[in-house]
Order: structure tokens, then sequence, then C-alpha cells
């Protein structure tokens, strides 16, 4: 056994187990091994702590030694009793051999011991120190002194380019804006640009270029040769020759020509370029525009057209004199028309003033002036009035003065319509006179109807008057005769020669070819003239007359005998309604009234009645129901109604059957 002693005997054995010898052997042992076990830990503690200390591994080799040290002291407690004297050995060769590299560790390190300075020195090299860093601070201020004034300068600077960063951004952005502008403009404009450089025969063209001949754009090479390849072949030799034609100082170069499109469609386009020239005078840019001009030329082209058939339309007017001004009242346009009014052919006529139209009396008050300033004011001047002719005659002319604004409103002329009343007056006189006469044959014809009833009429008083005559004469043939009696007979004589005479002017009026006469009339009397047509043959016709004319009515301007014709048509129509009607009472009415503004009349019968849907046809001309009617009563009645300013209409009334016509009439207060 190692651990075992050599031999039994403890080492208190050699202290003859003194006890005092023993315990000082024992507490010194002791002390000095709790003592230096206490050395290594605080010299592990103290090299943890200050890991910077040089040579610290030296603390560590002592800390070991120590340690060995301090168990062969524990040991030398340990062997007083028991004989481990082995053991103790052992720890006192490790001991032995601690202390020994620790010894030679130290006297290896002795040299670099000495050399670390000394306290003094370090003060010096600190106080050296802190004035080399005073120094440094000093000099670190200054740099950064300066580091900071180049920081702003580079701040300054980066702030610099920044902003001149965003400039040239926004410089680029307006750029690609503009570019992009111009690229919509050229595109919204169809204009497309081109650039040729003669002298290499190279050229640029831009995108819309290329469109503009049905080309996608490409690198292919641009040359005189591929341009003049895309032109008809019709207009080559010219669009060449203007190139050759503009190839000199201040050349410009001006072609319009047609090119046939990959699809075969003819297009108009326009070029127009400028030629750049060297000092020597030799072209080296011709830089231009192309615009595709089909629409433009097409809509001149229909502009012709369409002024031509305008030119041809005017021409052809023959009743009117159509012609143009100039601002200033020269003639500038002749239509036919004109020709034949005026009797001036357009060659001697344009180029003169209008006021050679107008006759002396119209010269004298200014007239031409003045109908140019109040057109010009107004837009638009009519007047009525003498003009002459060339030959000198006169004429009524109706003329019409229309002035004429550019689009930006400014006079430019005027044109000038004239029109020859003479013939339309004479037109619409003859219309009327027909009118008239019309009437008076439809009013004829109505009194041939009635030739047996008023020859009934006439009869009558005539009987009378015979027999008035001849009772006188009886009278008279007796010597002792009554003259009372016979005076009385020669009134009634004499009332019944009025009576025959009044009915036979009526019926002479109702003839007459007289042209219409407006006077003051009563209707009640108007009526009654007419009724004393009428009475035979409404008697004959077992027609029962009922009048409701109002007293107190105002008189009415108007031709009596045109009154009286629509009465009669009115009354005649009810009489004819009425011949089928066997079943009821066969009564006509005739009612006049006042009314707010003048008078109204009605004449009521009991007859068919009408068909709704004829209300408003029955006045048209030549519209009848009857087999052997002209159609013609009512719409003469109602055409001399209308020309007494007063209203013609028709009225149903189911619940009494037939039919009532009124018309009013404006009275004269
Ligand atoms: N009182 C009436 N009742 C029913 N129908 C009527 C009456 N008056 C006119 N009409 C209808 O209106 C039509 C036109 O009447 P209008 O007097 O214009 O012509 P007409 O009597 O037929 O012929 P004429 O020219 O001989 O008068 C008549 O054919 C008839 O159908
Ligand atoms: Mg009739």
């Amino acid at each position: 056994m190692f651990f075992s002693s050599g031999s039994d005997t403890p080492y208190g054995h050699y202290y003859l187990w003194d006890p005092g010898l023993v315990w000082l052997h024992v507490i010194s042992d002791a002390l000095i091994a709790l003592s230096y076990l206490s050395i290594p830990f605080t010299l592990a503690y103290f090299v943890v702590k200050r890991r910077d200390l040089p040579f610290h591994w030296m603390f560590v080799c002592f800390g070991i030694f120590i340690l060995a040290g301090s168990s062969t002291h524990a040991m030398g407690v340990w062997t007083l009793w028991h004989a481990d004297y082995w053991l103790s050995g052992s720890i006192k060769a490790i001991t032995a051999i601690a202390s020994v590299i620790t010894a030679i560790l130290l006297v290896r390190l002795v040299p670099h011991a000495v050399a670390l300075p000394s306290p003094a020195l370090l003060r010096f090299e600190i106080a050296e120190r802190s004035g080399a860093e005073k120094e440094l601070s000093r000099a670190n201020a200054e740099l950064e002194r300066r580091v900071e004034a180049r920081t702003a300068e580079l701040k300054k600077l980066n702030e610099d380019l920044v902003l001149e960063i965003g400039e040239r951004k926004r410089i680029e952005q307006t750029l690609r804006k503009s570019e992009e502008q111009l690229r919509l403009a050229q595109q919204a404009s169809g204009l497309g640009l081109w650039d040729w450089d003669p002298r290499t025969d190279r050229a640029v063209w831009s995108d819309q270029t290329f469109r503009i001949f049905g080309l996608e754009p490409d690198n292919q090479k641009l040359d005189e040769a591929r341009f003049v390849a895309l032109i008809y072949p019709g207009d080559r030799t010219a669009v060449k020759l203007a190139i050759r034609e503009a190839l000199r100082p201040g050349g410009e170069f001006d072609a319009e020509y047609r090119m046939q499109r990959q699809d075969g469609q003819l297009r108009w386009l326009l070029s127009k370029g400028r030629t750049h020239c060297d000092a020597a005078g030799q072209p080296f840019r011709m830089i231009g525009l192309t615009l595709d001009v089909t629409e433009r030329r097409q809509a001149a082209e229909d502009l012709r057209r369409s002024d031509e058939r305008f030119r041809l339309l005017v021409d052809s007017i023959t009743d009117y004199a159509i012609f143009m001004l100039d601002s200033a009242g020269f003639v500038t346009s002749w239509n036919t028309g004109a020709e034949r009014l005026k009797g001036y052919q357009a060659q001697e006529i344009i180029g003169q003033h209008f006021s050679c139209f107008y006759c002396d009396e119209d010269l004298r008050k200014g007239e031409p002036a003045m109908a140019l300033r109040e057109a010009a004011a107004a837009g638009r001047y009519e007047a009525n009035g003498w003009r002459l002719r060339k030959d000198g005659t006169r004429f009524q002319a109706n003329a019409i003065l229309t002035a004429l604004q550019d689009e930006k409103g400014a006079l430019i002329g005027f044109a000038k319509i004239t029109r020859d009343l003479t013939e339309s007056r004479l037109a619409e006189e003859a219309v009327q006179a027909a009118h008239d006469e019309l009437a008076r044959v439809v009013r004829a014809s109505t009194l041939g109807a009635l030739t047996a009833s008023i020859a009934h009429e006439i009869n009558q008083p005539l009987a009378a008057i015979v027999n008035n005559a001849n009772a006188a004469r009886r009278i008279l043939a007796n010597p002792e005769s009554d003259l009372e009696e016979v005076q009385q007979a020669v009134i009634d004589i004499a009332e019944a020669g009025t009576r025959a005479a009044e009915i036979i002017s009526h019926i002479r009026s109702l003839l007459k070819k007289n042209a219409p006469q407006k006077s003051l009339l009563d209707i009640n009397q108007v009526i009654r003239e007419v009724l004393a047509l009428t009475t035979g043959v409404l008697k004959k016709q077992h027609i029962s007359l009922r009048t409701e004319l109002r007293t107190e009515l105002p008189p009415v301007l108007g031709d009596r005998v045109q009154l009286q014709q629509v009465l009669l048509n009115l009354i005649m129509n009810g009489i004819e309604a009425m011949n089928a009607i066997l079943d009821r009472p066969r009564v006509l009415v005739i009612r006049s009234e006042r009314r707010e503004l003048g008078l109204e009349v009605a004449v009521k019968d009991y007859g068919t009645g009408l068909d709704p849907q004829h209300l408003e046809r029955i006045f048209d001309t030549f519209f009848t129901t009857k087999a052997s009617g002209m159609g013609m009563g009512l719409s003469i009645s109602r055409s001399i109604i209308e020309a007494h300013n007063g209203r013609l209409w028709a009225s149903r009334d189911p619940a009494t059957h037939g039919a009532t016509f009124h018309f009013s009439l404006p009275g004269m207060a």
C-alpha cells in the first residue's frame, strides 16, 4: 500500500506524546496549513479580478506552490498520529516539484519584472500621457471640428445634389411630358415629322409618319427610293421633281400626292419641308411634315359640289332675283331670276352698286344706304317699294336683304332676294276674283233651287195687286162708290208691289256681280231678308220655322250679300237634312245672341245629324254626302265668315237629333 507507512510509528511517538510538544506542532502546522490554504484562494480571486496584470500565470504558480506547502503542513499534523510517511513524502515531493518549477519560472521572470516601470516612472508616463492625451483631445477636437465642417460641407453638397437630382427629374419629367404631348399632338393632328439628309440619303421618320404611309415603325433603311416607292406611280415624277426643286438654299418642298396603301386604299398626302444648306450652299438637311389630307380634300370636293348644286338651284329660280352684294353694296353675283326681273345680264351688273335698282325719290330719301344699315344691324331687312328695270320701267317689289357674316361675326356682304309683286298681286287678285265668281255661281245655283218657292213668294203680292186692282176697278165703276175703299185698295197694291220689288231686289243683289262691299249691318235684318226668300220652300217641305232673334245686338261690319249667302247655305243644308225625316216634327230654329265681343248666329235643324268623324271634314271644299251636292256651301261660308274676322263651326246634339251650325262675328260698338 502506497499510503501505508513503512513503519507503524506515528510521528507523535518521536515527541514522546508530550502533549505540549505535540500540540505545539499540531497547532503550528494546522495554522500554517490553514493560512497557506487561504493564500491560493486569495490569489485565485485576485487573478480572476485583475486579468490585466502582467505575468499573472506567476500568481497561479505561487498559488499551486503554496497549496502544496499547505498540504505538506496538513500532512505534518496527520503524521503525528498516523505513520503515513509515503503519503506525506509524496506530497512533499509534489510540493518540491511545484517549488522548483515556481523558483525556475520566478528566476526567469525576474528580468522581465525588473523591466516593469516603477511607479514614479509610471506617474511621469501618466503625466506625459495626460499631456499627450490633452494634445490628442485638442487634436481630436480640431479633427472633429474639421470633420463637422466637412460633414456640413458634404451635407450641403448632398442637399445640392438631391436638389439637382430632383430638378433633373423634374426636367426629365417635363421633357418626357412634352415629348408625350408632342407625340399626342402629332397623333391628334395627324402630322408626321421627317428629317432627311440628302448627302447620305438617310431619313428619320416619326412613328406618325410611318402610320400615315400605312406602315408600322421599323428600322429598315429610309431613303428617297423607299419614300418614292410608296407614292402612287402616277404622282412619283412630280414628287421627285418637287424634291429636286427644293434642294437649294432656302428651298421649300411642297407636294400633294397620292399614296396607295397596302390594303389598296388611295390616300391623299400633303408634305411640306424646308431645306438647310451649309455655307457652300450644299443642302445637308431637309426637315418637314406630312399630313393625310384625304378627308379634307373630300370635304372640299363635297363643298364644291354642294356649292355647285346651290348655284344651280339659285340659277334655276326664275321668279326671284337672287344676288349677292359685298359689304358696301356692290353686286357680286347674279342669277337667272335677276336677269329676267331686272333685265341686266350678269356681266353688265356685277361690280355695279345696287342703288341703280332704286327710283329717284327713294334715292333722294337715302333708301339704299338705310337698307344696308338696317340689314347689317338687325341681320335682315325687308321692304316693299318701286324698283327700276334696266329699261327704266318700274315694278312693285318685295325685297329681303340678309346680312352675311364670317365665322368671327364680321360682316362680309349681303344676300338680296327681290320678288316682283306686280305678278303676285295679279295672281292674288285673280284667285280672289275666281273665288268671288264661284261664290256667285253657287249663290245662283242655290237660288235656282229656290226658283219655285221664290216665284210663289212673288206671285202672292202680284195676286194681291191684281185682286186689289180688280176690286178698285169695280168700285170705281159704281158712281156712288166709296173712294176710301179705293184708297185702301191702292195702298194695298202699293204695299204688295213694294214687297214684290223687295224680293226681286234681294234676288238681284244675290245674283249681281258686285265687288264685296262692307257696311254696318243689323244681322237680324239680314236674317229676315234671307227668310223672305225661303218661307216658300219651308212651307213646301212642311218645316216649321222658329226664330229667336235677340234685339239690341251690336251692328256688324260686313258684306250683306256674302252674309246672306252664308245664311242661305246653312238654311238649305238644314232643309236638305230634314228631307228624309218622316217620324218626327221638322223644325228649323234660327237664333241670334249677343256674345262678349259681338254676336253669334245659330241655325239648328232636327235632321239626320252629323257623323262625328266628319265634323271638320264637312268644311273641306268638295266634301259632300249628297248625290247632287257640290260640297262647296260650307267651304265658301267658312271663308266668308273668316274674311269677316269671325268663326264658323258645327256642333251635334244626339239627344235632339240634328245639327247646329254657329257663326260668330265681331260687333262694332
Ligand atoms: N245641317 C246638316 N245636317 C247634316 N249634314 C250636313 C248639314 N250641313 C252640311 N252637312 C254635311 O256636310 C256636307 C257638306 O255640306 P256643303 O253645304 O258644303 O255641301 P253640300 O250641301 O253637300 O253641297 P252644296 O255645295 O250644294 O252645298 C254635306 O254633304 C252634308 O253631308
Ligand atoms: Mg250645302
